[in-house]
């Protein structure tokens, strides 16, 4: 793995997508963000990947992608994420409009210019089918796919997880592509948990980043804390998609067959992962990320968010409404 890998990050922010910026920004070469609808609807999650960009200090390119599932109808999950996809701090305006609003072109067009780019999906998935619909070749141009979505249990419905329920189809085709694929799923995620401890660590950084991410965290667990019986702060998904590219020691994993579920009555995006010890399975098509050392990745994630943070604008800054 090269020291800084190179990955266009496809994203709905979100708030664990804002944190997944962040450890892009401080340990990859961050080609380009594209967005799709997800926690929110397009616009609101393209605006949230321009501010979070902003306040990074950083300037990859946001282009804008699709605004509803492949089949479908979209779906945004406000109960979790609030209203504007990003509830819970004061947020600056966006600096500019999107470098484009044709994310599946940029997808295509930098994949077949460039070799070896990691595509990092944490959202629906609906921008990254439909480039390699467009251009099957990209399976072979591109080094793979590091996705958050699925688990051996749901979030969404009792057996599927959010990213992949959203839309079902675009999932199968991302994971029938045969393409090299890490996936991320629930299992290892509900185990990386913003606890009020770790939220302290981030709101002690200086800096306006690290001021607005802890605001934004202190939202997002409280919404995980209302909601479960079990949990000590919100799941903090989609960095763990950027660090099984950056910081695969971090991790536990398994190589199995996995196939994604479209049109099940119950059982809609629930991500079949064939765990059987038969010699007759499928070959797999997936690594399977079963576990994290959540310590440590916290601590990464606090680095970069302090480091990016000293680099940007003061914690009392003005913010504009
Ligand atoms: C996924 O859904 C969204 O709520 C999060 O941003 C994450 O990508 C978890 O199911
Ligand atoms: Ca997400």
């Amino acid at each position: 793995m090269p020291e800084r890998p190179a990955i266009i990050l496809d994203c709905d922010p979100g708030h664990d997508d804002a944190i997944a910026m962040v450890v892009a920004a401080r340990h990859t070469e961050l080609v380009g963000i594209t967005t799709v609808a997800g926690n929110a609807p397009l616009a609101r999650t393209t605006r949230n990947a321009l501010i979070i960009r902003d306040l990074l200090g950083i300037d990859a390119p946001v282009h804008q992608g699709s605004a509803r599932p492949l089949l479908l109808e979209a779906h945004a999950a406000p109960e979790v994420h609030g209203a504007t996809g990003l509830d819970g701090a004061d947020l600056p305006e966006p600096s500019g409009p999107p470098a484009s609003t044709d994310a599946v072109a940029f997808l295509v067009d930098t994949c077949r210019a460039r070799e070896g780019l990691w595509l990092v999906p944490t959202g629906p998935l609906t921008n990254i089918a439909l480039a390699l619909r467009q251009a099957p070749d990209l399976r072979r141009r591109i080094a793979g796919i590091s996705l958050m979505g699925g688990g051996t249990f749901g979030n969404w419905s009792p057996v599927a997880e959010f990213n992949v329920w959203a839309d079902p189809h675009a999932a199968a085709i991302v994971f029938d592509a045969g393409a090299p694929l890490m996936m991320c799923g629930l299992d290892l995620t509900h185990r990386f948990q913003a606890t009020a401890e770790r939220i302290d660590r981030i709101r002690s950084a200086p800096g306006r980043l690290a001021a607005v991410l802890a605001d934004l965290l202190d939202f997002f667990s409280a919404a995980y804390i209302g909601r479960h019986h079990h949990m000590e702060g919100a799941a903090v998904h989609d960095p763990c998609a950027v660090l099984a590219v950056t910081h695969p020691a971090l991790f536990e994993s398994e190589e199995r067959h996995v196939a994604v579920e479209t049109t099940g009555q119950l059982t809609r995006g629930m991500t079949v992962i064939d765990r059987r010890d038969l010699r007759s399975v499928p070959p797999p098509n997936c690594r399977v990320m079963t576990s994290i050392d959540a310590d440590a990745g916290f601590d990464v994630i606090v680095e970069a968010i302090r480091t990016r943070s000293a680099a940007g604008a003061p914690a009392d800054a003005e913010v504009v409404r």
